[in-house]
């Protein structure tokens, strides 16, 4: 479905919906009455988005450009963690354009039939978001090709040796993809796209400063020191943040007065178990499975996954993005260690001899462990 500017876009059933009910209170995923919530403090604009600064100059500068030579963006791939604003983005860059924003998810599109029901009602210059695009399918993701390139759809007519393939011409557009996971994109896709923003997570003043403009659109009194206390146990991730708001609200009314201060803020964590680093049992689960059972790792992913009753995917793309970022696991080529900083949280002493060498460690672009 298309959205003009103010009206809301169908988005498909994405994985992380079916585990709404392992609610955790800073996971990144969408949850529970997260969606409402979303739609009502995302912001609509620029101007009122918040972080991610030099990506916003960039995408401005694109926008700009693209409005004078009265073309599409060029098709733009946004990665990250969940919850950070990949979907707010889309909207954001399809308000500014002026154009309709369609929306669908990578499993969701299930053949290449309905990819081409998808194309050919795109407008020009439309944007087309498809959340998840590493999980397209393979032939779906193939016949994209042309559809980016060259603004054209092959349909094949006919059967056997009377089959035919013609070219049917769809408007200019923008491919928006999102995804967790820019490792799992074949270098055919990724070629495709002409700008590609890794978004980060937010440090804890932009964090704070998303959920006082948050508590103000919600009506919620709130002190500075609150919101920082918020922000500092929002995982980086405006979602979480914008969640722990809603449960620290709860508390403030039923338990106070209905405003926000800093001791609401630890009483509502304390009740959720979001210790001040904004980790959850199952942060501290994946830490102590590392550091009690492993001596400190390296552990393989499988190994913790089955540990931990987890998919090895959840443990990648939701876990352990933000423990790595905050430097409290490494990456290494025969599995995940605890540095000295997961010790420390936990008030344990590192074994001699345990130090990682930074040759050790993983970084981006490295291969996935097997
Ligand atoms: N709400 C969620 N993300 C936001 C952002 N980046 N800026 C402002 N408000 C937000």
């Amino acid at each position: 479905m298309a959205s003009k500017k103010g009206k809301e876009p169908n988005v498909g059933a994405s994985r992380r919906d079916d585990r709404e009910n392992d609610a955790r209170p800073v996971d990144g995923g969408i949850q529970g009455d997260d969606a409402r919530y979303d739609r009502a403090l995302r912001p609509k604009s620029f101007a009122d988005y918040i972080g991610q600064e030099k990506h916003k100059d960039n995408l401005r500068v694109f926008v700009e450009a693209a409005k004078r030579r009265g073309e599409p963006l060029d098709h733009l791939l946004l990665s990250g963690p969940p919850g950070l604003g990949k979907t707010t983005l889309a909207q954001i860059l399809a308000a500014e354009m002026g154009v309709a924003l369609h929306m669908t998810n990578g499993p969701v599109v299930e053949h290449k039939g309905a990819l081409a029901g998808l194309l050919t009602k795109l407008g020009p210059n439309d944007i087309l978001f498809i959340d998840e695009i590493h999980r397209l399918n393979p032939i779906v993701e193939e016949s994209l090709y042309p559809a980016l390139e060259d603004f054209q759809i092959d349909v094949v007519t006919g059967e056997g040796a009377f089959s035919s393939s013609i070219q049917i011409p769809i408007s200019p557009f923008t491919l928006v993809g999102a995804t967790t996971r820019t490792g799992l994109l074949t270098g055919p896709l990724l070629s495709r796209f002409g700008h590609a923003v890794r978004l980060d997570f937010y440090p804890p003043e932009e964090l704070a400063r998303i959920v006082l403009r948050s508590a103000e659109l919600l009506a919620v009194p709130i002190s500075k020191g609150a919101a920082h206390a918020i922000a500092v146990r929002s995982r980086g991730t405006p979602r979480v943040a914008n969640r722990l708001l809603r449960r620290v609200r709860d508390f403030a009314e039923v338990l106070g007065n209905g405003a926000i201060d800093e001791l609401s803020v630890a009483t509502a964590s304390k009740r959720l178990d979001v210790d001040d680093k904004g980790f959850d049992e199952m942060d501290r689960r994946l830490l102590k499975v590392i550091l009690d059972d492993y001596d400190g790792g390296p552990v393989g992913v499988e190994t913790l996954a089955a540990a931990l009753g987890e998919p090895r995917d959840t443990i990648e793309d939701v876990y352990e993005p933000y423990l790595l970022q905050q430097g409290f696991i490494g990456r290494t080529p025969r599995g995940r260690i605890a540095t000295k900083r997961a010790y420390e949280h936990f008030g344990l002493k590192r074994p001699s001899g345990q130090g990682i060498l930074q040759a050790d460690l993983f970084s981006e672009g490295d291969p996935e462990e097997p």
